[in-house]
């Protein structure tokens, strides 16, 4: 039907016969000739349809998003109506054919960026139309493509894993399939392939990968989809560093591939630890140049109680951030940072502001500089590097707590001040705790997942010390969004034993949900090892977007509904009766 994608035509076609295809995406009448904005995926060019020519009264009936074919020749625009911003922005069209190939009711949204959500989603087909959401698309089908090429050609190959399963747990809750043939019992959803993909390993398959969809039912966030999608990986015969170099030298051929960006090399690592005590977070945005400082031994001596007990506590911090330039922070602009680390558990935000570093505590501003002395002063401004003109914030308390929030403000000050430097930080994060107490059941969690493999190979030595236990876990962190974790797993049954134990998961309950596995693990498991990697959130980085919802075609809204198709909907009473289901209602 066409000869030339919109977004193809350019000074090279100068004075030649192309027929196009495409939507309307304006039209201007001006002084008797019609101006038409013709838009396919490819982009989008300037037609003009002249009084007089056969096309004109067809070009007068066209509105905003027509499909239409046009016929025309191409010249170019006078000099002074170049536009530089679009590849098209030379040259016109000037139709002399204009058919219509389907004409559209008024369109229910503006097809901005000014849109709601709700209404977006209702008409994605037509949200999608819109350039920036045709590049999103196209950039993650690019993604997947680099993906493909990369791992094919390095051993890897693809296998599928089941969608009704058993439950894999990864923390979040499943979601659940009726049997019909077998009344009462229920297929799970995937929420990763892990237990399949370890399996493989088992079964001699060596380097496995999937592009894996995933369902998770929890607490929907801007990163978070209910039903999202993988990059999985698994290898054998591996410990850390061959997963890891795998999976960087994936993560840099991609970013070459898709977006000819050249990543850092080697990623930077820190452990967990490192992580949290300098960037309070276990997802570091190395991109702004700032630091958690421990000033604990500065000012373990003044009498501020509020500093100087976490100071001489065990297990406990007072931490410092310099905020470049901070000192500028309005009374309220400060009120408002502490009620934001207050959401994260803070129950204060100590500040000096640093009119003038020369000046010594003459030269602060701050309720408790009352507090300090030289000693305690010249302490922190030495470990801070303070500037004048920067406001130094502080947390104290537990250690864990406070570094967290802390590490929010930092992400805080950093994106309000637009302190950001670089356009990418990857790096790693290592040595997780292997557990996390959860106070509410009053028992330990899998800080991965609970077949992820301690760094000690003693199951007995694992028992001992629990709390203590680091794992052989690994993060994968970009511009502080976490796009991939993993681990070596478990290989042995015995140790898998001990970690079910030590996670309150009973001999019963472990052969119920995992008797598979526990039985595979005895046949010659090989060691291995993978990661599985967040390919929505990596294609929301590529393409610059704050939510993975610009990046999935037909994302759910974040109460998880699709208000396209209007999922999830009641289903009728043949259907449960078929499933052996009675619904109760909210009274019941
Ligand atoms: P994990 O649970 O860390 O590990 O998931 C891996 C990556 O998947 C992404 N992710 C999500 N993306 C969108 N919406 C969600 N709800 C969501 N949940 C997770 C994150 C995360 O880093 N089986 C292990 C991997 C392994 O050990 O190999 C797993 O699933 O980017
Ligand atoms: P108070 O003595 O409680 O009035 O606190 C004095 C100053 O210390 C105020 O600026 C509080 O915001 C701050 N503050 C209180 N608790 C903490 C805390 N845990 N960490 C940091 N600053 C705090």
């Amino acid at each position: 039907m066409r000869s030339h994608l919109c977004g193809e035509v350019n000074e090279t076609l100068v004075g030649q016969s192309v027929t196009l295809c495409g939507w309307v995406d304006g039209r201007r009448d001006l002084g008797g000739l019609i101006f038409i904005s013709l838009r396919d995926h490819a982009g989008i060019i300037q037609v003009v349809v002249e009084p007089g020519s056969e096309a004109f009264e067809g070009a007068e009936r066209l509105r905003n998003e027509y499909c239409v074919r046009l016929k025309g020749t191409v010249r170019m625009r006078p000099e002074s109506q170049w536009n530089e911003s679009m590849a098209t922005g030379k040259v016109e069209l000037v139709a002399d054919e204009v058919e219509l190939l389907n004409a559209s009711a008024p369109i229910p949204l503006l097809m901005t960026d000014e849109d709601g959500e709700e209404v977006r989603l209702r008409y994605r087909y037509l949200d999608l139309r819109r350039s920036r959401m045709q590049r999103n698309m196209r950039i993650r089908a690019k993604l997947n493509q680099a993906i493909h090429k990369h791992l094919d050609g390095n051993g890897f190959s693809e296998f599928e894993t089941p969608i009704l399963t058993k439950a894999t747990p990864e923390g979040a809750r499943d979601y659940l399939v009726p049997s019909r043939v077998h009344p009462g019992q229920f297929f799970a959803l995937p929420q990763s392939p892990q237990l399949f993909k370890q399996l493989l390993m088992m079964a001699g398959m060596d380097r496995y990968y999937q592009i894996a969809r995933c369902f998770r039912d929890e607490d929907l966030r801007a990163d978070r989809q209910p039903e999202f999608t993988q990059l999985d990986m698994e290898l054998s015969f591996v410990e850390e560093p061959e997963v890891q170099a795998s999976a960087e030298g994936l993560v840099k051929a991609v970013f070459k591939d898709v977006l000819d960006v050249e990543l850092p090399s080697p990623f930077p690592r820190l452990t967990w630890q490192e992580a949290m005590e300098t960037y309070g977070s276990d997802k570091p945005d190395l991109r702004y140049p700032m630091q958690l400082h421990s000033v604990d031994e500065h000012v373990a001596h003044i009498d501020f109680r509020v500093f100087a007990g976490p100071a001489n506590a065990a297990g406990q911090r007072v931490a410092a951030l310099r905020v470049p330039g901070g000192a500028q922070f309005s009374r309220k602009q400060i009120d408002e940072l502490a009620a934001f680390t207050g959401r994260y558990g803070a129950r204060g935000l100590a500040w000096i502001k640093v009119n003038d570093v020369d000046a010594g505590i003459e030269g602060l501003q701050s309720p408790i500089a009352k507090f300090l002395d030289d000693k305690a002063w010249g302490g922190i401004a030495e470990q801070t590097g303070v500037q004048s003109g920067d406001i130094l914030l502080f947390g104290a308390g537990e250690w864990l707590q406070t570094s967290t929030f802390m590490g929010h403000l930092l992400v805080r000050c950093g994106e309000d001040l637009q302190l950001a430097s670089g356009d990418w930080a990857p790096l790693w994060v290592t040595d997780f705790p292997m557990f996390e107490w959860d106070e509410d059941s009053g028992r330990y969690t899998a800080m991965h997942h609970p077949f992820t493999a301690p760094q000690s190979d003693s199951a007995d030595a694992l028992k001992a010390n629990p709390g203590e236990a680091l794992s052989k876990g690994y993060d994968i962190v970009l511009n502080g969004a976490e796009i991939g974790g993993g681990s070596i797993r478990i290989h042995k049954p015995e140790m898998q034993q001990a970690v079910f134990q030590l996670l309150g998961i009973g001999e019963e309950e472990a052969q119920a949900k995992f008797g598979f596995l526990l039985e595979a693990l005895k046949y010659g498991c090989p060691p291995h090892g993978g990661i599985a990697f967040g390919l929505d959130r990596v294609a929301a980085l590529m393409a610059g977007e704050p939510s993975i919802r610009d990046v999935i075609a037909f994302p759910k809204t974040t109460t998880a509904q699709c208000p396209l198709t209007d999922a999830p909907s009641p289903i009728s009473d043949n259907q449960l009766d078929e499933l052996h289901i009675g619904v109760k209602t909210k009274s019941e």
